[in-house]
């Protein structure tokens, strides 16, 4: 557990020597464009300074726009935010990834990136349809390529002074071992959902000898009721401490040593998940108690994404 008194400054360092990533991260994983825009100037103007994106959630563009505006707005400087996106499933083969990323960048208005993520290890087929599908509704995988591949090309990136540092996202610690293992330059985030009902502990304590950021999604259950801001130990503890279920949760994480991504949308919920002090130990071990297990994202196993959509390409 963190000694810090404010989860708020807490920034992680990456590894080799490629910066550090604020704690608390925003997501934007957010359906309607409009709202893109002024959930993440919300999320700016709340003291959010790590963003992170996807070429998947296909609002990189309005994220740029929200970005450009905020930072000019708040006179806030490019190098005092920390800029996440991710590579789709779509884009593993090699030749595909410089482009992939380029696209992304330019959308984003930005000219590098502080952490480019491979967003699921499942190759899809390669195609501007980003959900590949046969005519029974089967996702069409790539066996044509590995893993370790795509890994090299992103590895190039950080070569060239693209981007700072580089992950994986929904990855199991059987999936990244061997990544680990050959990797010339070592993953130095990955993202996965967790929370008290999904702790992912002993892949928090592979990230944690081996100096990986382990950065949970869906640390408030992506607010899936019954999920973890109903469970009765998170909503006891909030009332003892005088603090919300959302920020008891976002505590525990910070807590426990790992970064986080949170989606509020109100400006009311972005001063109020940015608002996160230490739990007092005995509420921290009481979550660690918590028997309750549930993954809410199917995403580790397939590929396809649990809480986007599908829409077709246009
Ligand atoms: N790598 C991946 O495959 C992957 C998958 C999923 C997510 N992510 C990333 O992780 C980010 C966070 O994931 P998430 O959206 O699931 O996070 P989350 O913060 O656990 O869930 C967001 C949901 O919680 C609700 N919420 C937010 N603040 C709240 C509060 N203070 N009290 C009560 N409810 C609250 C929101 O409701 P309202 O909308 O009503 O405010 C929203 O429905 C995403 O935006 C994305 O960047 C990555």
């Amino acid at each position: 557990m963190t000694a810090a008194s404010d989860f708020r400054a807490i920034k992680l360092p990456l590894c080799h020597g490629a910066g550090l990533m604020p704690a608390l991260g925003f997501g934007t994983l957010i359906a309607d464009r409009a709202e893109t825009v002024s959930a993440t100037r919300n999320a700016l103007a709340a003291g959010f300074r790590h963003f992170d994106c996807a070429e998947r959630y296909r609002n990189e563009g309005e994220v740029g726009e929200a970005l450009q505006a905020g930072l000019a707005a708040e006179g806030i400087a490019r190098e005092d935010i920390f800029v996440t996106t991710k590579l789709w499933n779509t884009n593993h083969r090699p030749e595909r990834v410089e482009p992939a990323f380029e696209a992304s960048l330019n959308r984003l208005r930005l000219n590098y990136l502080d952490l480019y993520l491979i967003h699921t290890p499942f190759a899809f087929q390669p195609g501007e349809e980003q959900d590949p599908r046969d005519q029974e509704g089967n996702v069409l995988y790539d066996h044509g390529v590995t893993l370790l591949d795509t890994w090299k090309a992103m590895e190039s990136l950080v070569d060239h002074g693209r981007c700072r540092a580089i992950g994986l996202s929904d990855i199991t610690l059987s999936g990244l071992l061997p990544i680990f293992e050959s990797a010339r330059i070592k993953p130095a985030v990955i993202q996965v959902e967790s929370h008290p009902h999904l702790p992912e502990t002993q892949l928090l304590e592979f990230c944690r000898k081996n100096g990986i950021v382990f950065l949970a999604f869906a640390p408030l259950g992506h607010g899936i009721r019954p999920g973890p801001l109903e469970d009765p130990i998170v909503t006891a503890i909030a009332e003892r401490v005088g603090k919300t279920p959302a920020q008891v949760l976002l505590a525990w994480a910070v807590q426990r040593g790992s970064a986080l991504l949170t989606t509020p949308r109100s400006a009311a919920r972005a001063a109020e998940n940015f608002d996160i002090c230490p739990l007092p130990e005995d509420a921290f071990d009481e979550i660690n108690r918590i028997k309750t297990r549930q993954r809410l994202n199917d995403v580790v196993n397939t590929g396809s994404p649990g809480f986007i959509p599908r829409v077709r390409a246009t």
